[in-house]
């Protein structure tokens, strides 16, 4: 889509992530536990791939010395592959291209990847499915009886960055990503503007860059909850929730990983339609990280990248 505001041709979706991690078998565990559907390809010894509920495969997870993000892959559709390639040129960054697409680092360093593939973000808003039970009909079951929580596919992912607005000045005219809230010039969300959830990508402020977490959407706050109580009896009792944001609205449980890094459960976040207008703000932060929930743990936004 060309947009006749802004002239730029964007991605549409986040295609999937590569991680690096230090043990497979940990990551395995924990990824599994989270709901994912952890496969290992024929022929990929040292990685697995992560599906979610929609099918996708949305990560690859690499044995590696240290977890860091390996690539981001975006996608884009094929009409707007070219205009994505001049424009990502045009700020200056090196760009090569190989049968799988364009690759670039980006002003912080990271290894991004664009390619033409189908658009996996949402094309429409995923609604809470809670509901109340009429009268004289039980609304719980046992806990014994809970249905595992498998998310239905990704909803964003934050990355660590040392100048966030840098880092989306660059997003916004290379990929065509479009802010959707920051707070002054310690978070930044952005959207795609094919239609996308309230954040596609976003970035917060550190000494360096860094892969701080990734989210999966699941069906309500009930969902939200029992990922949490899933992820406790795995032994991944660490983490963040459960609350709801203000900046994307979406209900959350944050669990870490083995490396410090975090998983989100997340439901219910702002959507932005293709075409619609969003009134962009700039929130005090002490006023849009979360509207309820426990206090943040001091452990949330450290960044173990980076030295
Ligand atoms: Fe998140």
């Amino acid at each position: 889509m060309t947009d006749a505001e802004t002239d730029l041709a964007a991605v549409h979706s986040i295609d999937h992530f590569a991680l690096n991690v230090p043990s497979l078998d940990e990551a395995r565990r924990f990824y599994e536990a989270f709901g994912l559907d952890v496969r290992t390809a024929a022929g990929t010894a040292g990685e697995f791939d992560l599906y979610a509920g929609d099918g996708h495969r949305w990560a690859r997870i690499l044995q590696a010395e240290h977890k860091s993000l390996a690539y981001l892959s975006f996608g884009c559709f094929e009409r707007d592959l070219a205009r994505l390639h001049r424009q990502i040129a045009a700020t200056g960054v090196e760009v090569s291209a190989d049968p799988e697409g364009l690759w670039f680092r980006d002003p912080d360093g990271n290894t991004v990847q664009v390619k033409v593939g189908p658009k996996t973000s949402p094309s429409g808003k995923t609604r809470s499915l809670l509901t109340g039970v009429p009268a004289d009909e039980r609304g719980a079951h046992a806990r014994s009886a809970a249905v595992m929580v498998r998310p239905h596919r990704l909803s964003h992912v934050l990355l660590f960055s040392p100048d966030v607005l840098a880092a989306f000045a660059f997003y916004e005219r290379a990929l065509g990503l479009r802010l959707s809230d920051r707070s002054r010039d310690i978070i930044v969300f952005t959207h795609a503007p094919h239609g996308s959830d309230h954040h596609l990508i976003a970035f917060a402020k550190s000494h360096a860059r860094g892969w701080h977490h990734c989210a999966w959407d699941v069906d309500d706050i009930n969902r939200v909850g029992e990922g949490a109580a899933q992820m406790a009896a795995a032994g991944y009792t660490k983490g963040w929730g459960t609350g709801r944001h203000v900046l994307g609205s979406n209900y959350f449980h944050y669990v870490e990983d083995p490396w410090g890094s975090f998983c989100e459960f997340s439901a219910d976040i702002d959507y932005i339609s293709a075409g619609a207008r969003w009134d962009a703000g700039d929130f005090p932060p002490e006023d849009s990280l979360y509207l309820w929930g426990p206090p943040v743990p001091e452990n949330f936004v450290r960044n173990s990248e980076g030295g």
